[in-house]
């Protein structure tokens, strides 16, 4: 049998991505849909970078489907004191059901699941964050309904985040744009890959210099940190450089009158956005947030059918 792994957006189809919103919509709804389909099973949550909502929201999944959620810090696993991946993966697929990582590098997870016989779920990497773009997806949908043609204008950094929604809006036929500074634009065979399959469904994917051309007229202006974990070294650096990449109110104003504002969080009001935007009318950020739940339902109710 063929274990399914969800590592980046890329382990999904277009109609597998669209029934995992319409899973995560309907059990938002009701649900008790999701209740006890997990009894008896067990999930290991391995997380070596902080986390609020990622987190919180698997385990919740998890106990919501009857089943027990197991959380380790990097350093509580012998993972952490040089146990190789590989043999982490044997020993906990013969013990748990399915395998949720945050970690630094994407190879690590990809080795993980190269060596595990129980699906392994990418919970962030430096590289992606596939779990954050259908919540994002699923919020979009909820607000503005149908996904396909519409805009999502990016601001700010080239990043994990970024990749994962770039790689879904592809999928469904949006348009992304994407407005980052010199030297921190995202990831060339990322985009360029996107970018094919964006244009296969109707889409397209644009990369700018110049934040207001990005948000001109777009559904949906998006944003997130600019300096991410495991870059603290580069903060000065990085807040210099992205000093014109602040999404304020003139900003949201550039953007269709109707145009929502996320932000996958945690947020740095004053930074990377104003309080004004993210604490104001356009702003979904909660409904993001709690989304982050439904769709981890509906991914878990997917690997582990
Ligand atoms: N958006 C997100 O992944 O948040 P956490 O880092 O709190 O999990
Ligand atoms: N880009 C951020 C996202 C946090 C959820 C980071 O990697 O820290």
């Amino acid at each position: 049998m063929i274990t399914r792994h969800l590592l980046t957006i890329d382990n999904l189809d277009a109609p597998t991505l669209r029934a995992l919103i319409a899973d995560a919509r309907a059990c938002k709804a009701d649900p008790t849909l999701a209740h006890g389909q997990l009894s008896g099973r067990t999930v290991l949550l391995h997380f070596t970078k902080a986390s609020t909502r990622t987190r919180v929201s698997v385990e919740t999944a998890v106990a919501r489907l009857g089943g027990h959620p197991i959380f380790t810090r990097g350093d509580e696993l012998q993972l952490g004191r040089g146990e190789p991946i590989a043999d982490t993966a044997n020993v906990v697929s013969r013990m748990c059901d399915a395998v949720f990582i945050r970690t630094f590098a994407h190879a690590d997870v990809e080795e993980l699941a190269r060596h595990a016989t129980i699906p392994v779920v990418n919970a962030l990497t430096d590289d992606h964050h596939p779990l954050q773009a259908l919540a994002d997806l699923m919020t979009i949908e909820e607000h503005l309904g149908e996904l396909e043609g519409k805009t999502i204008a990016w601001v700010g950094d080239g990043n994990n985040v970024f990749h994962s929604l770039a790689q879904a809006a592809a999928l469904v036929g949006m348009h992304v744009r994407i407005a980052t500074p010199e030297g921190y634009e995202a990831d060339p065979e990322i985009v360029r890959a996107a970018a094919v399959v964006a244009s296969e469904h109707g889409g397209s994917l644009t990369e700018l210099r110049n934040p207001a051309e990005a948000v001109a007229g777009a559904d949906v202006v998006v944003t997130d940190v600019f300096v991410s974990m495991g870059e603290e070294a580069q903060e000065a650096a990085k807040l210099a450089a992205f000093r014109d990449y602040q999404v304020d109110a003139a900003r949201m104003t550039q953007a269709a009158p109707t145009a929502i504002f996320m932000h996958c969080l945690p947020a740095h009001r004053g930074e990377e956005v104003t309080a004004d935007v993210i604490d104001g009318p356009q702003s979904v950020v909660w409904d993001e947030a709690e989304n982050r739940l439904h769709t981890t339902v509906a991914v878990l109710r997917y690997l582990l059918d």
